[in-house]
């Protein structure tokens, strides 16, 4: 890694199952995965790194991450996940990490340190930011002229949609410690499956499209949207400037 800027891949909410035929709404999740993976490969072969950002799996079995280990080992570039709701952290250890997939709590790229939460609460669908996973975002944004990424699955503000209800629960412990930094902060999320921007003064507020099932945005109840599938795309330059864009894709 390193030529500036550093070109990071959010993949996110790829929901696979143990059968690798079996559809979300409609939608067959390894199927679309594939193609999402391969549009990525072909417009973006220097990508640096991928961020998988949680519900990669939507029934935590042993094979749905096996599965996803074999699509991810055919792109031959580091994959960093962190897990969503539907996840089971055991089998992410045992089934998906491997000399490519790494659970990691962070990694440094050209002037950034990428930060890889866990919001999960098991049995439950809302995220929350554990005493444990906020001590070590705070050991990790010791630099605070430093640039972050902060990857975590569940959104940590409303998005004004019936996703709120399960969006992150104590966002002011996870404001308060990432509002100590003064260079830029990026936050990217899942779990909404709908893209989202928002920028307060050094921070970066993104949400990504799902790679597979879309859900549509401003809504009480869920709608699904006919989007198609997509990915966020993140250029890092050392001096904290941010390009970013969503790219979607048709035929998936
Ligand atoms: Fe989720």
């Amino acid at each position: 890694m390193a030529v500036e800027p550093v070109t990071i891949i959010q993949i996110t909410d790829t929901h696979l199952f143990a059968d690798n035929q079996e559809c979300l709404k409609g939608i067959p999740t390894y199927q679309s995965l594939q193609v999402v993976l391969s549009d990525t490969a072909n417009r973006f072969p220097y990508a640096d790194a991928y961020l998988f950002t949680g519900d990669l799996s939507q029934d935590g079995s042993p094979e749905s991450y096996i599965h996803l280990k074999e699509l991810v080992e055919k792109l031959n570039k580091s994959c960093f996940v962190i897990p969503g709701n539907h996840d089971d952290l055991s089998n992410i250890k045992t089934f998906l990490t491997s000399d490519h997939v790494f659970l990691e709590d962070y990694t440094d790229v050209g002037g950034w340190r990428i930060i890889l939460m866990n919001t999960q609460v098991v049995n439950e669908e809302h995220g929350f930011v554990s005493d444990r996973e906020l001590k070590k975002l705070k050991t990790n944004i010791i630099d605070k002229t430093y640039n972050y990424l902060v990857c975590i699955h569940h959104p940590p503000i409303d998005l004004e949609c019936f996703i709120d209800e399960t969006r992150l629960r104590n966002e002011s412990a996870f404001f308060d410690a990432i509002g100590t930094i003064t260079g830029q902060v990026v936050v990217i999320w899942g779990h909404a499956h709908q893209e989202y921007v928002e920028r307060r003064n050094n921070l970066l507020l993104l949400g990504a499209p799902s790679s597979c099932v879309q859900f549509k945005p401003k809504e009480s109840v869920f709608v699904k949207d006919e989007l198609p599938p997509g990915y966020r795309v993140l250029k890092l330059y050392a001096s904290g400037r941010v390009d970013t864009e969503i790219v979607r894709v048709y035929g998936s």
